[in-house]
């Protein structure tokens, strides 16, 4: 069976997502974590576009192995310069170049003719090409633009080296039977396209991403780009966990394979989900909460007699555990341990010796302690390694007739105790006021989402915050069963996201 390239843009598109921003340590864990993953190409960044994104790409360069490693540039030389600067360091280096290739982009926002697109578009391969035999090129919007143009384009960059061409359906608007004609169009129209791999970047402003693309891997693409949880630009990207399931289960219609290790795809979801702070909706195919559980009476009837009559994925194969083990305040330390292992954690002793004791805290006040309980308590423990400002105690008066009132104990960035109160229009603006008078960094809270992690009244309550500062977006998050308290820890973890990334700047 022949294979289908997964290039993961998660760190790039999807992290232009509006209000998705993530510092390199985290840009890093979510690199690492693809790998396993088994994409083929993970795109790290723009690096022209930030010192961070430079340094973020560089410092992913230098730590992925098995994965190529690529960096977006416009077709500008500056651009092809810092990519390959940042990506130099990479056992497996690609440079992207991208340039618009509609008419409507080339006369309305490049105010350029074709021949000067085309000739920038060669040149641009030519330097890049300089540098690294690894070169693709998208000309962007191609799915709007003048197919014979596109041929004309496709055919002068492979003649300059590009190893694979990318067509980008950059606004969304492609309808599938439309898509794979203009793939069908360029295999019969492009002379040299056997010298190259033909990808294809599909967004979801119609809901069609995914569908678009597995409708280019039938004329012939090999290669997508996807994001996990489909998260990017707008809408967002086809989803990477969608494709290679589409691709596995329905092998009858595709005959193909990816390299994806599909049991590592429930895991990556959540990380990225918790890392970029945008959570995944309950129904979403594949990795929503919601995506494996049989309502109704008839199908429970069903699967509890034969999965297959419901299920068309076995969880399993996504690696949703299934909980053999439901945990306790009486479940000792080995079996939490065996339960981390099962769900995919690997903590070393000091981090398992804190999430255990976080572990029986939640234990104390709840009867069952599920896997997404379990989940949070991890990303609750990793969140705080590293921080400037941890939070140590919080009280708080509110009600509908005294003035919401907080006092917060915080521990300082040289470990010093620090103590303070505030009023506010309600608890969480209490809580809040109280802690900007002692760490004083301007700011405006943009968002606040509460959600439950499991159902029932003593569930833990994760709580996301964004606030931004200097025009930049920083996500914060956190969870106890006491929503005051979740609200001041996911604060105090965007305080500290903004600080990590002012430092990492200076
Ligand atoms: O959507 C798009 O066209 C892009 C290009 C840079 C490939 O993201
Ligand atoms: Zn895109």
């Amino acid at each position: 069976m022949s294979k289908v390239i997964i290039f993961d843009t998660t760190l790039r598109d999807g992290e232009q997502a509006a209000g998705g921003s993530l510092n390199i340590q985290e840009k890093l864990e979510i690199a690492k974590q693809l790998e396993k993953l088994g994409v083929d190409v993970i795109e790290a960044g723009f690096p022209v576009s930030s010192p961070g994104d430079f340094k973020a790409v560089e410092c992913i360069a230098l730590e992925i192995k098995n994965t190529i490693v690529c960096a977006l540039a416009r077709a500008h030389p500056k651009d092809i310069d810092a990519a390959w600067e940042a990506i130099k360091g990479a056992k497996h280096p690609r440079i992207h170049v991208f340039l618009s290739a509609s008419d409507i982009h080339i006369l309305h926002q490049l105010k350029k003719s074709r021949e000067q697109i085309l000739e920038m578009s060669r040149d641009m391969v030519t330097r890049a090409k300089k540098y690294t035999n690894d070169v693709e090129f998208s000309p962007m919007d191609a799915s709007r633009a003048n197919p014979e143009f596109i041929y004309q384009v496709l055919e002068a960059v492979i003649n300059a080296g590009a190893t694979t061409v990318n067509i980008p359906d950059t606004v969304g608007y492609a309808i599938p039977d439309e898509f794979g004609r203009l793939i069908e169009g360029i295999f019969s129209n492009v002379k040299n396209i056997d010298k190259a791999v033909v990808s294809v970047h599909c967004h979801n402003d119609l809901g069609l991403a995914v569908a678009n693309s597995l409708e280019a891997v039938k004329h012939g693409a090999r290669q997508v780009e996807c994001t996990v949880n489909g998260i990017g630009e707008r809408a967002g990207n086809a989803s990477l966990e969608e494709i290679v399931m589409a691709i596995s289960t329905r092998s009858d219609i595709f005959n193909l394979t990816t390299g994806v290790n599909s049991q590592q795809i429930y895991k990556t979801s959540r990380l990225v989900s918790e890392l970029t702070g945008f959570p995944v909706q309950p129904n979403k195919a594949i990795v929503g909460a919601n995506a494996f559980r049989h309502q109704s009476g008839i199908h429970q009837d069903g699967v509890i007699k034969m999965p297959i009559t419901y299920e068309i994925i076995d969880p399993k194969k996504v690696g949703i555990p299934a909980s053999s083990l439901v945990l306790g305040k009486l479940s000792g330390r080995n079996a939490f341990r065996e339960r981390l292992a099962e769900l995919g954690y690997s903590l070393g002793e000091e981090d398992l010796d804190r999430t255990f004791q976080a572990f029986k805290e939640l234990a104390d006040k709840k009867k069952n302690v599920t896997d997404r309980d379990i989940e949070s308590l991890v990303a609750e423990e990793m969140r705080t390694v590293a921080e400037v400002y941890r939070l140590e105690r919080i009280q708080v008066t509110c009600g509908d007739r005294g003035i919401p009132t907080a006092a917060v104990k915080l521990t300082g960035p040289d470990g010093q105790i620090l103590a303070d109160a505030a009023l506010g229009t309600g608890p969480v603006d209490a809580v809040c006021k109280a802690i900007n008078r002692l760490v004083n960094v301007p700011n405006t809270l943009t968002e606040f989402a509460v959600k439950s992690v499991t159902e029932g009244i003593d569930a833990i309550g994760e709580v996301l915050i964004r606030i931004e500062s200097q025009g930049i977006t920083y996500t914060g998050r956190g969870a106890d069963t006491d929503i005051i308290v979740a609200s001041a820890k996911a604060y105090i973890n965007a305080l500290n996201r903004l600080l990590a990334s002012r430092k990492a700047a200076a």
